[in-house]
């Protein structure tokens, strides 16, 4: 499964990335209100040591609008993947802007027909919600796993991107299940290599080690 870090935190992706844990990068607009950064100037930046799909998302309603803005997103550079919501016009957006070439991440995804619907319309990253369907109840990775199983009873090509992620089960469920991608914070990343028998062995090692009085370096 491919990481994407659901951030626009410049020095966030670059910690993760120098340990290879980077295969692109996911953006929003409440992403970018946080970094507190121009998009097209922090997108750039991210575009400049990132060489996986770099998402950005356009805020237009309209279907000409998204693919104007579309547009514009992806002459930043070429790994752009242009976000556009999951929406009638969203998805008309989505069929012109592949057509053009170029790689679309259809966002806000919450129900099975909307990713089947996503996927006709040619999308190349479906980014179906888990925490937010958590958030209300209903169960976000039960969604992944059938999207899953649409997408591949018919072939569709459309990579699911599992969003939202907050928690370890998330995660680690998304692997299990065989999402494509998962787009994740920094710290649920970070979090990934945390356990309790690790620190527990840790701290039992360290007190053994002290007692024997030596040194390796
Ligand atoms: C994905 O592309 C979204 O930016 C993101 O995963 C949303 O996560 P949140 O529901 O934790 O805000």
């Amino acid at each position: 499964m491919r990481f994407f870090v659901d951030t626009a935190d410049v020095d966030a992706i670059r910690e993760l990335n120098d340990l290879g844990m980077v295969d692109g990068v996911t953006t929003n607009p409440s992403l970018i209100l946080k970094s507190g950064r121009d998009i097209l100037e922090v997108t750039k930046e991210i575009c400049s040591f990132i060489s996986g799909p770099v998402s950005a998302e356009v805020v237009a309603l309209k279907a000409d609008e998204m693919i104007a803005e579309g547009r514009k997103l992806a002459e930043i550079a070429e790994n752009i993947a242009v976000k556009v919501p999951l929406t009638w016009d969203g998805l008309k957006a989505c069929k012109v802007l592949t057509g053009e070439g170029r790689m679309v991440n259809v966002t806000l995804c919450f129900s099975t027909n909307q990713a089947l619907l996503a996927a006709k319309a040619g999308a190349t990253f479906i980014s179906p919600f888990i925490g937010r369907l958590d958030d209300i109840n209903l169960d976000g990775l039960e969604l992944i796993s059938d999207i899953r199983q649409v997408y591949d009873n018919y072939g569709f090509e459309t990579q699911i991107l599992a969003a939202s992620v907050r928690t370890l089960n998330h995660a680690s469920q998304c692997a299990l299940i065989g999402a494509d991608v998962m787009t994740a914070p920094p710290s649920v990343i970070k979090a990934m290599a945390n356990h309790v028998l690790t620190d527990k062995g840790l701290e039992q090692f360290m007190k053994d080690w002290a007692k024997t009085g030596q040194k390796i370096l």
